[in-house]
């Protein structure tokens, strides 16, 4: 289906991708993670290398393959996760996909024995990724964030939109079965007010988000 014009669109483009679960160690073999089967990233990445661009994709742990034409780098924490994003600057477009872990704990440096009792946990928050490029002297012109939501998803998302400074929040009702399902229905917050689309294939909503950044650029 791809068009001799459509894979050229992104032609000269660097776009970051992020995507997956973040891990965060509790003790050696022990962690916490989000829900996260990193398809809709991985189906962006692919989506975006189709139409030319030239994609990084960092990611988080998953079992899925490196879509065609896409570097992917392959980090566990968030903290990596931050620190992969920023080696990888400049991008002209970063769609920040991935379920990143809010909290990491203070690892302990041996596996903590269940004779030992119920452990309590430390938590110390992570380094929100999107806000930091938001923030950035570096900030991509074109900035997107997801977020899912389990409820007011557009009044979250738009106030996600204006703390982290993204041009654009893809909100996902995850109320349902889209965890790790095929299909995806997500409502495109912007500044100008707020797009929804039918649910999809996660496939045809990269497909479609792709498009759409070309339009933007
Ligand atoms: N994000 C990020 N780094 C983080 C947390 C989130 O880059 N440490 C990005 C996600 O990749 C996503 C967007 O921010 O693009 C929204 O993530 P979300 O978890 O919905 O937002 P939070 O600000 O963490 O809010 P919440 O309390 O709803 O989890
Ligand atoms: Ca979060």
């Amino acid at each position: 289906l791809d068009g001799g014009d459509d894979r050229e669109r992104l032609a000269g483009r660097h776009i970051l991708v992020t995507a997956g679960p973040t891990h965060e160690p509790i003790d050696p073999v022990r962690y916490i993670a989000n829900r996260s089967s990193g398809r809709q990233g991985y189906a962006i990445a692919g989506a975006l290398a189709r139409m030319g661009a030239r994609v990084t994709l960092v990611s988080g742990p998953v079992s899925l393959p490196v879509p065609a034409g896409v570097d992917r780098i392959e980090v566990e924490t968030a903290r990596e996760m931050a620190n992969a994003v920023a080696a990888a600057l400049p991008a002209d477009v970063a769609v920040m996909v991935a379920a990143v872990a809010d909290w990491h704990v203070e690892e302990a440096a041996h596996k903590i024995k269940k004779g030992d009792g119920a452990p309590s946990l430390s938590l110390v928050e992570n380094p929100d990724i999107l806000q930091m490029l938001g923030n950035s002297p570096k900030r991509p012109k074109l900035l997107i964030g997801f977020a899912a939501e389990t409820q007011e998803v557009i009044a979250h998302a738009t106030e996600k939109r204006a703390r982290k400074n993204a041009d654009w929040i893809v909100a996902n009702d995850v109320s349902g079965d889209v965890m790790g399902g095929d299909a995806n229905s997500v409502h495109i917050v912007t500044e100008t007010g707020v797009e929804s689309w039918d649910r999809l294939d996660k496939h045809e909503v990269a497909r479609r988000l792709a498009e759409r950044i070309a339009d933007a650029l």
